[in-house]
C-alpha cells in the first residue's frame, strides 16, 4: 500500500491508474478505523480496480466546542488495518496542505444540509462538502463509498455530485453494528464502560419504534417519536438532540409513516459524546 501525503502525489497516481484504464474507488474517512470503515473499503473494492482511502480529520466541519482536538488519531494503526483489507493508496494530507494560507472557498448546499445535524451543528455540512469536493478533485475517483450511518451526509453528498456535475458514482453502505446493536463509530471510543448502556439505547429505541410500526398499521409519527424517546430517556445520561421521521430522499419531516420513512436521531451522552443512528421504519434494516 502506498501512503501519500500530497495532493499532487495522489493526483499523479490517479492519473496513471486512469491512463491504464483502471477504475478508482475512493473512501473518504477521518481515520481511527473500525469494522464500519473496513466494510466501506471492501465495498469500494467491489466497484473498482484500485481503492484509495483518504484520512483527514477535517477541522472546518467541527464547531468550536466540538471534539476536533480530541478526535482519535493513530496513522500507523490505520495504515496496518487498511493494508490488511487490500487498500492500494492511503492519502493522508495535513491541514496546511488542505487549507493553505489564503484558502477562502466554501461549498454550501441549501435545504438538505440545514435541518437535523445541520441545525445542531451550524457550518458542519459546509465543512463536509468543501473537503469532499477537494478530495474528489485530488483523487479523481470513478466511485466513492460513504456509510449510511451518516444518512444526512450521504444525501448531501449526492446533491453535491448532482449540482456540481462531479462524474462520480456515490455508493451508500449499510450501517455496520456491534453485536449489541450499537452503530459503529470512531466516537464510540470515547464511551466509558458505564456509558455503554446509555449508548445502546439509540438502537434499542429504534428497534422499539420499528416494532410499533410493525404491530400497528396506522401508527402516527408522534407515537413513533414518543416510543423511541421513552426508551432513550430511561437513561439520565442521554440528551436527545433530535428524533425525526423523515423522507429518505428529501429529508423533510413526514406527516405519515410510509415505506420511504426513515427514523433518524442524534443523542448526546453525558454532554460529551454525540452519537447518531437511523433506520428505515418499515422494511430494511
Ligand atoms: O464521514 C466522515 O468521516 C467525514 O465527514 C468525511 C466524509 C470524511 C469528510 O471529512
Amino acid at each position: 500500500m502506498k501512503v501519500v501525503s500530497s495532493a499532487v502525489g495522489v493526483q499523479e497516481i490517479s492519473r496513471r491508474y486512469r491512463g491504464n484504464g483502471l477504475k478508482i474507488g475512493l473512501v473518504p474517512t477521518m481515520g481511527w478505523f473500525h469494522e464500519g470503515h473496513l466494510a466501506l473499503m471492501k465495498e469500494a473494492r467491489n466497484h473498482a480496480d484500485k481503492v484509495i482511502v483518504s484520512l483527514f480529520v477535517n477541522p472546518i466541519q467541527f464547531g468550536p466546542s466540538e471534539d476536533f482536538d480530541s478526535y482519535p488519531h493513530d496513522l500507523e494503526r490505520d495504515c496496518k488495518l487498511a493494508e490488511e483489507v487490500g487498500v492500494d493508496v492511503l492519502y493522508a494530507p495535513n491541514k496546511e496542505l488542505m487549507y493553505p494560507d489564503g484558502f477562502s472557498t466554501t461549498v454550501h448546499i441549501e435545504g438538505l444540509a440545514s435541518g437535523l445535524c445541520g441545525g445542531d451543528r451550524p457550518g458542519h455540512f459546509d465543512g463536509v462538502t468543501t473537503v469532499v469536493s477537494k478530495l474528489f478533485n485530488q483523487t479523481l475517483p470513478h466511485v466513492a463509498v460513504f456509510g449510511e450511518k451518516d444518512f444526512q451526509q450521504l444525501a448531501v453528498i449526492r446533491q453535491l455530485v448532482r449540482d456540481l456535475d462531479f462524474p462520480i458514482e456515490i455508493i451508500g453502505h449499510p450501517i455496520v453494528r456491534e453485536k449489541s446493536g450499537l452503530a459503529m463509530s470512531s466516537r464510540n471510543s470515547y464511551l466509558k464502560k458505564d456509558e455503554m448502556t446509555a449508548a445502546h439505547s439509540l438502537s434499542k429505541g429504534i428497534a422499539s419504534g420499528r416494532k410499533l410500526a410493525l404491530e400497528k398499521k396506522e401508527v402516527s409519527v408522534r407515537e413513533i417519536k414518543k416510543t423511541v424517546a421513552g426508551v432513550i430517556l430511561t437513561h439520565p445520561e442521554c440528551d436527545i438532540d433530535y428524533i425525526e421521521v423523515v423522507d429518505q430522499v428529501t429529508l423533510q419531516n413526514c406527516k405519515y409513516v410510509t415505506s420511504d420513512s426513515m427514523l433518524v436521531l442524534a443523542v448526546t451522552i453525558n454532554k460529551r459524546i454525540r452519537l447518531i443512528d437511523n433506520s428505515k421504519i418499515r422494511n430494511g434494516r
